[in-house]
């Protein structure tokens, strides 16, 4: 092995020890009789210091020709003393260049020469080594580990989903559609009529995190063509009040989490990061138009509230309420899908809910309507067929618990949680509508 620690393990039990560290050159400098080079790993950086007499002369004059960002490993003596910028040193023996970097570069992973987003989204490779770039994936990793680790806790099974599918389930304008041999298909919007099939199986609680594909026309920075959900259904629920109450601890222990385990990252990106307090706040649609028309926007009953009033509640709930995560819920039918379950003594209302976070929806969730005849009722009222829903319809037929889950947009939610201007910084290889390589 070329590495025995990364930057951030040598502590100050190994001062005098002989240890083994790899990574890209940070940095040259010569001071005659003197080199130093700083290798930056996955965790931050460490500093070789060649005084001209203590190290082998190879090593002394092959310092100065390294090129930044070349591959370089070392073995050597750690020296701690309060001379080194980062407390120490490590006075090398031996240093091998595994891989030698062009010039120039196509962006500076120092982050001191700023580049342009679709720069860096062209060389996301580079872009990655500029420590703040890196530190939002590290915060990814984490929450995306929270988030599973909540759902075991709480007795929930990971179940995987087809990609490929026959039938739309969030309305047909943002389908991609692919062939299938002889059939026409489509890539999967959301896991939402399979993992609903679930609850007819006794799997009981069951969550998926795969991508979705939505072929929304429109660049904007809180939409993607491929996006990754966080997705659960849970059975025997009475209402969909469960299904908020669950989701909420959810977000929260996942936050908790990055507090607790990402501090460096987020002092990296200059975040300070507030727990946040339960339960998050319940606004009606009623009581969000009602504030909107207070602030001089008009919604009619009925339509969706869109981007700009989605921003203005978002803001009125932060400075009123200080609350920058909320749920809106008791949505109009008319605006929620086929399968969300309507009140019963007010069918205009449905027991629909999204989780805001900032004023952007992060999550889509609510109860299902679970009895058959109702179903299939409300998929033609919003115009689709029933047949084409029959391989759905059939597993509400022998036996379906009423149940209930949510879609929770990774993106969206390390979008929010980070405070960053652009959908497209918290995920690798971003799907636009321009955007299909790198
Ligand atoms: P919805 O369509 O609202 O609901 O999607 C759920 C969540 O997924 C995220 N999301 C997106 N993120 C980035 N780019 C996109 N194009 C994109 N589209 C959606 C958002 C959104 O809140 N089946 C339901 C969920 C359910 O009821 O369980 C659904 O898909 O964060």
């Amino acid at each position: 092995m070329y590495r025995t620690h990364y930057s951030n393990q040598i502590t100050e039990e190994l001062n005098g020890r002989k240890v083994k560290v790899a990574g890209w050159v940070w940095e040259v400098k010569d001071l005659g009789g003197i080199k130093f080079l700083w290798i930056r790993d996955r965790e931050g950086i460490v500093q070789i210091t060649a005084p001209k007499k203590r190290v082998k002369p190879g090593i002394f004059n092959l310092m100065p020709k390294l090129n930044a960002e070349d591959v370089v490993a070392v073995e050597g003596i750690v020296n701690f003393t309060p001379k080194a910028k980062l407390g120490f040193e490590i006075l090398p023996e031996t240093l091998e260049v595994l891989s030698r970097a062009e010039s120039p570069l196509p962006l500076d992973p120092t982050g001191k020469v700023k580049a342009e987003l679709d720069t860096r989204l062209d060389n996301r490779f580079m872009d990655l080594r500029n420590p703040e770039v890196m530190a939002i994936f590290k915060i990814r990793s984490t929450a995306l580990r929270a988030v599973r680790d909540f759902f075991h806790m709480n007795g929930f099974i990971e179940i995987h989903t087809p990609k490929i599918i026959a039938t739309a389930t969030e309305g047909g304008t943002e389908l991609f559609p692919m062939k299938y041999f002889e059939k026409n298909a489509f890539l999967a919007q959301s896991p939402q009529l399979y993992k609903q099939m679930m609850m007819a199986s006794g799997l009981d609680r069951v969550y998926e995190i795969a991508p979705i594909f939505r072929a929304e026309e429109h660049n904007t920075t809180r939409h993607l063509n491929e996006a990754w959900s966080i997705d659960a259904e849970m059975a025997f629920i009475e209402n969909e009040e469960e299904v908020m109450r669950f989701l909420e601890r959810l977000v929260a222990y996942t936050i908790n989490y990055v507090r607790e385990h990402n501090a460096k990252e987020l002092e990296a990106l200059s975040l300070n990061l507030e727990e946040p307090k339960l339960p998050f706040p319940r606004l009606s649609y009623d009581g969000a138009l009602d504030i909107l028309n207070d602030l001089g926007k008009e919604v009619p009953w009925g339509e969706d509230i869109d981007t700009e009033g989605e921003r203005l509640l978002g803001r009125y709930m932060l400075e009123n309420e200080n609350a920058p995560l909320y749920f809106l819920y008791r949505y109009p039918s008319e605006v929620k899908p086929f399968y969300i379950m309507k009140y019963g003594d007010e069918p205009e209302i449905c027991r629909a809910f999204d989780l805001e976070y900032y004023g952007v929806e992060i999550t889509s969730g609510g109860q299902r309507e679970h009895r058959t005849d109702v179903l299939e009722e409300q998929i033609r009222e919003k115009g689709l067929s029933p047949e084409s829903f029959e391989f759905y319809l059939k597993t509400f037929r022998y036996g379906m618990p009423p149940h209930g889950g949510f879609g929770l947009g990774a993106e969206r939610l390390i979008k929010q949680m980070l405070d960053l201007n652009n959908i497209r910084e918290v995920i690798l290889f971003p799907r636009d509508r321009k955007r299909l390589t790198p």
